[in-house]
């Protein structure tokens, strides 16, 4: 069965919602196999973000991972059928501005890339509440980093007799 990982960042964690955002993922039946809390280092975070120093450039990186080393994080496994595209469709796009109502990221921000940008703020990122793998090799990449074997479990849901 397919899995992948999320991450509450930061600020979901700080602003007291991350219950109402699991619950969303259980209602559709996504099975969490693991989960913890941990605040990440800088050079953790830069072996997550392993290719968007490449991708986005360093200034995105290094705001990452400050944004993530802001405080403690709960990171999660989640395991269904389709579970990675199921996820980031429920996630939603990475500027919260630009996720429709109904996603995570459009229901709980309004945070943009200017905002995000402007150095006469505080804020060092995007603050967007929530990482979920980008597909099959990210999550492989990320479950072994962030979890070992014997921190994930089987078990059987009532849902997956219904959903
Ligand atoms: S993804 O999730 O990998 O498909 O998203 P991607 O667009 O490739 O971005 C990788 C991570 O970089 C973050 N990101 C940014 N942060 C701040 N500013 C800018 N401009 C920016 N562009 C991308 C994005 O949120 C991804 O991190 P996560 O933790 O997955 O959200």
């Amino acid at each position: 069965m397919e899995r992948t990982l999320v991450i509450l960042k930061p600020d979901t964690v700080q602003r007291q919602v991350c219950g109402e955002i699991i619950t969303r993922f259980e209602k559709v039946g996504l099975k969490i196999v693991g989960i913890k809390m941990i605040r990440p280092a800088s050079d953790f975070a830069e072996k997550h973000y392993y290719d968007v120093k490449e991708r986005h450039g360093e200034k995105v990186l290094n705001g990452l991972k400050e944004y993530l080393g802001m405080g403690p994080v709960i990171a999660f496994v989640l395991e269904g059928p389709s579970v990675i595209e199921q996820v980031r469709k429920m996630v939603g796009k990475t500027e919260p501005f630009s996720s429709p109502p109904g996603t995570i990221r459009g229901d709980y921000s309004n945070m943009t890339y200017k905002r995000a940008d402007d150095p006469t703020t505080p804020i060092k990122s995007v603050y967007n509440l929530i990482h979920a793998s980008a597909n099959e090799k990210d999550a492989e990449h990320e479950i072994n980093l962030w979890f070992s074997d014997s921190e994930l479990w089987s078990y059987q849901t009532v849902h997956e007799l219904f959903i």
